[in-house]
């Protein structure tokens, strides 16, 4: 079987899908693997480190794709790398197929089996290949890191003859994957952090972080199927802005990444909240591409709004690139051995895991919503 990774072409995406320390995992699975010269050259993996595990380098995307079985990337192919994908192979990749149905149908067209990764299911078997989680942890680190360094102040406390400096305020809001990581980041940086989810459930895993839940005086939650939100009720949600409206005045650094699976990010930032903040302040909105949790935020770029910066990052782990490349690996390595039995590529439509993330096969659109979009 044979495996190409082909290197990344959208500006500022500077991972890749399958690192070194993968090679010799998916040659025990009886793969052969072909790395597109310079491939990992952006999240520093030369190709004499892929050589040196045992990958063929090929010189282009043309060579690496003849003869392969099964193609990895980090984001959806190109038009151009569409037309060179061989009849029948397996593409592993980022697809965004509610954002992009018509990507989805040209890979039925060409009749590629393809994996969205975005659709792993959240179950307890595929955590490990769930690279949605191991990316928002990645930018939920990040998102703090990029705030911090905007701020015009220090988030850690300081004694000096100077003076003390008293420790920042951070507040997050949505404490999921990419929300606990950036409690425990703005924590390690020394700051006052305080956080609001309306899963009652993480209270517990926000206060084991040292950070303050915020709670309001009758009870605002929304846990959905399956242990992920849903969307509140008007009267729910005017009491979470009102909480938010209370906390966010002295804040110095909000990270929102509140988000409902399929649906549009939740408004929790009015514009009269950003205009209550200090002057310095600084909100990293990580729900910028599903519409974002402010609204001053603009996807992919800083809006200053009376002095209070407003970021809409739109691909943060692409900034960490080699160890958001070593998790996605990781996550791929383990999606691919589900795939494969004995050296041979086995789609079992029976299982959970394959069902849900295979959007297109034998020239079909398999995933029903976007089936509906492309109508
Ligand atoms: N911009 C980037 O670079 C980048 C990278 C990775 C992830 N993300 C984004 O970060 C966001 C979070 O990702 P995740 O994996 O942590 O998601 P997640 O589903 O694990 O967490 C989202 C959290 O939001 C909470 N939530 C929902 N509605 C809320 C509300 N009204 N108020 C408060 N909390 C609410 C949920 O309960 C959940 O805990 C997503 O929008 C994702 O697309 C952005």
């Amino acid at each position: 079987m044979n495996v190409a990774v082909l290197g990344e072409t959208l500006p500022g995406e500077h991972r890749v899908a399958l690192i070194p320390a993968g090679v010799p995992k998916l040659e025990k699975l009886g793969c052969q693997v072909t790395v597109v010269s310079g491939a990992g050259i952006q999240s520093h993996f030369s190709n004499e480190e892929y050589r040196e595990a045992g990958a063929t380098i090929a010189p282009d995307v043309k060579t690496a794709l003849q003869g392969a079985d099964v193609v990895l990337k980090v984001q959806a192919p190109t038009d151009d790398e569409i037309a060179a994908l061989p009849e029948g192979v397996v593409l592993i990749s980022l697809l965004s197929p509610l954002t992009q149905p018509e990507l989805i149908g040209r890979l039925a067209s060409a009749k590629v089996s393809a994996f969205a990764l975005e659709l792993i299911p959240r179950i307890t078997r595929a955590q490990s290949m769930d690279v949605l989680s191991s990316q928002a942890t990645v930018a939920g680190y990040k998102a703090v890191l990029t705030g911090a360094n905007e701020l015009a102040k220090f988030l850690p406390m300081f004694m000096t003859a100077a003076g003390t400096i008293r420790p920042g305020k951070v507040l997050i809001l949505g404490a999921g994957v990419a929300g606990l990581q950036a409690i425990a980041t703005a924590r390690r940086l020394g700051a006052r952090v305080e956080a609001f989810d309306v899963r009652p459930a993480v209270k517990e895993q926000i206060e084991s972080l040292g950070a303050t839940f915020l709670e309001t005086e009758e009870e605002v939650t929304g846990e959905g199927e399956g242990g992920y939100a849903k969307e509140l009720s008007e009267e729910q949600h005017q009491r979470e802005l009102e909480l938010i409206a209370a906390h966010i005045v002295d804040t110095d650094l909000v990270i929102t990444t509140a988000q409902i699976p399929g649906r549009p990010a939740p408004r929790l930032i009015t514009e009269e909240m950003v205009d209550s903040m200090h002057p310095g302040s600084v909100i990293v909105d990580l729900a910028a591409s599903s519409g974002g949790n402010c609204a001053v935020t603009r996807e992919g770029e800083t809006v200053i709004r009376n002095g209070v910066k407003v970021m809409g990052p739109a691909n943060l782990p692409a900034e960490i690139p080699t160890h958001a490349s070593q998790m996605f690996s990781k996550n791929v390595e383990t999606l691919l051995k589900e795939l494969v039995s004995e050296g041979e590529l086995s789609l079992d439509f029976e299982d959970e895991i394959i069902d849900g993330t295979c959007v297109t096969h034998g020239g079909q659109v398999r995933h029903g919503p976007t089936k509906e979009k492309l109508g």
